[in-house]
């Protein structure tokens, strides 16, 4: 059923939410790993940068293997983060300073840990309590052999084997991702049961929605048969769809059941799918009955290149129309490389998991470009997810130790994985950790460059990226240049150029290596530049930027 578009009630719609990633926000304890109470004391920070909403990347008691997604009890808070108390009073003060709170949800698998993963292991094959998860026998003839051929998102084999508790080789059981993270059984009811508390135990202590982790998995095909491998050995994904365990019809089914609950609640309490599907299955996923939202990632996907921005526009886009609904934005989060530096690298250039040391961006350009990209993304009808750090250009970091990376893929295959995106971010320039810990402790090292970046230093510059996210978000919100209800007007404009008008304001950005004159979209003596992401002199777009003006 389509969404109705009524008014402003729905506060989803066109929200900005920055993504906080708690182990690397800010620490108020000088162990060297954020903090609830870090992120609470650095509330302000956000409410003066003007976002709508914090969406918190899991903060739950984990052994963290998978930096938290690895859930190990869902309504408890780790205590490396703090206690429930500690969560309590973040969303209190969240709302106090009109900032909505969504947690993130991650119901595809559980850590090894969880009391049912270890009862299941413990009680034996065909009991109930293996039920919560999916085992199987073997194949071969003593069961050696896993139940079928699928790897790990991680890489490896996506089954592990257990000892039973008589000592003997047992069943196997999946993990999709990494073997310390069992996948749940989503064909018993009790697991869905487990969901339904777990949901309404966050949605009573006050979080106005959740961003539901690989939202596309959870159900998997019957009989859970061989998937056709490439020729890397890896569960092939053919051209336009997902992996065979991945957006199976049957996963909508949990959303319905979700969606009640929700909607049981007052204040517009939401959920958004990270869900990397092919676009055109998105819509299946949206609606009055199932999710209000998904990550659309085409557009993090669209190069350099004016022609490519604008159908990574206008398609997700028409796709939302369709089904009433407004579409989101997304360039960065704790699982890509920095957008500040993956538009350091040429159109064509293909990234692997993470970025090695030896690969080498032109910096001052992927800067540029990422500044640039981040005002187009700001513009835009629907809501606008970005990632802490982006709004300071932090760059990945490329040269961590192997032996600091935590990354379970890095660990299982030795690619760099995902740390460089997750390096502790710099508050101040010249103190110990910049300011991320008071005693200059930080998980990860963060590299010297971090110091001209920092929040105290940007905050004196009215040229740096943090005051050009401030200015954004002021004028987004001032001309509601999120709201779907604006249609966005493409404007003709030079090559290379993309220019569109949101109500009172026009949109441009230059793609080329060369500065364009604005009169070629419009008349400058017209128009008053509100936000730049390089300077507009002698009426002329500089290269590789982007500009907000207001018509007169
Ligand atoms: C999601 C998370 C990612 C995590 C994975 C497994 O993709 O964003 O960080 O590793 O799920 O939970």
């Amino acid at each position: 059923m389509p969404l109705q578009h009524n008014a402003h009630e729905q506060w989803w719609r066109d929200a900005v939410v920055y993504q906080v990633y708690p182990r690397s926000f800010a620490d108020s304890n000088g162990d060297g790993m954020g903090d609830l109470p870090g992120i609470t004391e650095r509330l302000p920070y956000l409410a003066e940068l003007g976002v709508d909403a914090i969406w918190l990347s899991p903060f739950y008691t984990s052994p963290q293997n998978d930096a938290g997604y690895d859930v190990a009890d869902y309504t408890d808070v780790d205590p490396r983060f703090g206690t429930l108390a500690d969560a309590d009073a973040l969303i209190a003060r969240a709302h106090e300073l009109q900032i909505k709170v969504i947690a993130d949800i991650v119901p595809n698998h559980s850590s090894s840990e969880h009391p049912h993963f270890q009862q299941a292991l413990a009680a034996g094959p065909g009991s109930r309590e293996r039920e919560m998860y999916v085992f199987a026998d073997g194949k071969g003839e003593h069961g050696e052999l896993p139940p079928n051929n699928w790897t790990s998102i991680f890489h490896g084999p996506a089954w592990t084997r257990v000892t039973e508790a008589d000592g003997t080789p047992g069943q196997w059981y999946l993990h999709i991702f990494d073997t310390t993270q069992p996948d749940w059984n989503w064909e018993n009811p009790k697991v869905h049961e487990l969901f339904a508390e777990v949901l309404r135990f966050w949605l009573d202590r006050g979080v106005d929605g959740f961003r539901v982790d690989v939202a596309h998995g959870m159900v998997k095909p019957e009989g859970l048969p061989d998937a056709a491998v490439n020729a890397d050995g890896l569960v092939d994904i053919p051209e336009g769809e997902a992996p065979i365990y991945f957006d199976n019809d049957g996963v909508l089914d949990i959303y319905r059941e979700w969606r009640p609950i929700l909607d049981s609640y007052d204040g517009d309490r939401m959920m958004v799918l990270e869900a990397w599907i092919p676009e055109h299955r998105i819509p299946l996923y949206i609606g009055e009955d199932v999710a209000h939202q998904a990550f659309n990632f085409g557009f993090l996907q669209a190069v350099w290149d004016s022609e490519t921005i604008r159908a990574a526009i206008e398609k997700p886009l028409a796709e939302a129309r369709a089904v009433g609904a407004p579409t989101t934005w997304v360039l960065s989060n704790h699982d890509l490389i920095r957008h500040a530096t993956r538009y350091g690298f040429p159109p064509d250039y293909r990234f692997g998991e993470g970025l090695s040391r030896d690969e080498r961006p032109d910096a001052e350009l992927g800067q540029r470009r990422a500044r640039a990209m981040s005002l187009v993304m700001l513009a835009l009808p629907g809501s606008a997810y970005l990632y802490q750090g982006e709004e300071l250009g932090l760059p990945e970091v490329s040269d961590i130790p192997d032996e600091l990376r935590e990354d379970p893929a890095h660990k299982r295959s030795g690619v760099p994985g995902r740390d460089g995106c997750r390096v502790p971010l710099p508050w101040k320039r010249d103190a110990a950790a910049f300011g991320f810990s008071e005693t200059g402790k930080s998980w990860l090292p963060q590299p010297p460059e971090f110091g001209c970046l920092a929040v105290d230093t940007q905050e004196q510059d009215h040229k740096s990226t943090l005051q050009m996210y401030r200015g954004a978000l002021r004028a987004r919100r001032r001309y509601g240049l999120g709201r779907s209800d604006k249609p966005i007007e493409f404007l003709d404009a030079p090559e290379g150029v993309l220019a569109f008008e949101r109500g009172p304001v026009v949109v441009a950005v230059n793609t080329t290596d060369v500065p364009i004159d604005l009169a070629a979209c419009l008349d400058p003596d017209r128009a008053k530049v509100l936000v730049q992401s390089a300077p507009v002199e002698a009426g002329k777009l500089s290269a590789n930027s982007a500009v907000w003006l207001h018509r007169d």
